[in-house]
């Protein structure tokens, strides 16, 4: 099936003008979503590579190590030429701290800075920073406005619905953020209460975008094909669509959502070949960061690619597990010589199935 094949099931919006943060001319209005422990350097590169990506976010990184800079938040804030634009999401509830994190991040040259309110993870909400962030309307809004005016770059939020269903004040703050300054908004449309459980609430997100006047509102949440990203854009008048989990089994999507805005249709994603191409250069630029410790962080990464790729569990385990570096690499020839349980080798794959984590408080 190719993806000319469904162009015309979907309807395609009228689109919004260009994504503008500020000054910031986004070149596409499909972003990629932070994803702790994924969305990192050698991830974005190679999702740059394929095409398609407005802007990309690292990990969110508390404003402390910001300022402590120690080499393993040295290299989280890492880029790279082809790595542009570039946000760093940083999150935290002290604000002289952020605005500290802020202003180191301006100087080293980040394009943009992405503010966490969305984290639902006791050990950061219960703190107060990120989806804590949303029960303290006065002191947020103070935060907020301090870094914005700290530094030059323009300074976005990503929030989610509200705590709970009881208080679903992302619209009030939307409307307080753009008094203030905020360039954009990123509205992942679920609760904190919800953690990552249900489906997307596209009307709460609509909600946000109508409270504002003019900044983007970019939605997300549970986008992983173009017709997704269509009811996205339809139903909220989002100006943007950021994605992360579908970018994780599928790092074509950002690439296929453009051609879909500029011709109507779209290349299918890549097949077994490409994905395993994927997979060795995006270890290669891990190697260049971490040497020898690449191995043990590409692991949850070669999950994704090697499910995608359907490869049989015990072969998965084989390149995962490996304890060195020529290990994975004959593990990797093993995948190599078995090829997919199921498709082939150079069309398209059968889609996988995309976990979510279990709990509201639960990390990957
Ligand atoms: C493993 C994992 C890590 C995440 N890390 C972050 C993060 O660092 N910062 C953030 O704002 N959101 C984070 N999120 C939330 C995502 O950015 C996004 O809002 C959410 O997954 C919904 O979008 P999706 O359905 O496209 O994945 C994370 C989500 C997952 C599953």
């Amino acid at each position: 099936m190719s993806g000319t094949d469904l162009t015309y099931q979907y309807p395609r919006p009228s689109f919004p003008p260009p994504v503008s943060y500020g000054a910031l001319r986004l070149p596409s209005r499909y972003l990629l979503s932070p994803l702790a422990g994924f969305t990192n350097l050698s991830f974005r590169r190679v999702v740059r590579q394929i095409g398609g990506v407005g802007l990309a976010t690292t990990d969110l990184i508390s404003a402390a190590a910001l300022v402590h800079l120690n080499e393993k938040t040295e290299r989280l804030i890492e880029t790279h030429a082809e790595d542009s634009p570039f946000a760093v999401q940083i999150f935290g509830h002290d604000a002289q701290q952020m605005i500290d994190a802020a202003q180191m991040l301006t100087e080293r040259g980040v394009d943009t800075i992405d503010i966490n309110m969305g984290c639902p993870v006791q050990r950061v909400a219960g703190q107060g920073a990120g989806a804590g962030m949303m029960c303290n309307r006065d002191g947020t809004l103070s935060l907020v406005q301090r870094v914005v005016e700290a530094v030059r770059i323009p300074v976005t939020v990503k929030m989610r619905l509200g705590w709970d269903d009881k208080q679903l004040t992302a619209p009030q703050f939307a409307r307080e953020f753009e008094q203030i300054g905020v360039a954009a908004i990123a509205i992942h449309g679920r609760t904190r209460a919800q953690g990552f459980s249900g489906v997307v609430n596209l009307e709460g997100i609509r909600k946000v975008v109508e409270a504002v006047e003019r900044v983007p509102v970019i939605g997300n949440g549970d986008v992983r094909t173009i017709a997704d990203a269509s009811r996205m854009l339809t139903t909220t008048g989002c100006a943007g669509v950021s994605i992360g989990r579908g970018a994780l089994a599928n790092p074509w999507i950002f690439r296929q959502l453009s051609q879909w805005e500029e011709t109507g249709s779209w290349d299918p994603p890549g097949g077994f070949d490409d994905r395993l191409d994927l997979l060795t250069r995006q270890f290669g630029y891990l190697e260049d960061q971490w040497g020898d410790r690449a191995l043990t962080r590409f692991r949850k990464m070669a999950h994704w690619y090697l499910k995608s790729m359907r490869v049989p569990a015990t072969l998965r385990q084989a390149v995962q597990m490996a304890p060195t570096r020529e290990a994975f690499y004959r593990a990797l020839q093993d995948v190599v010589e078995a090829g997919p349980t199921t498709g082939h080798r150079t069309g398209i794959l059968p889609d996988m199935h995309i976990p979510v984590p279990a709990g509201p408080v639960d990390h990957w």
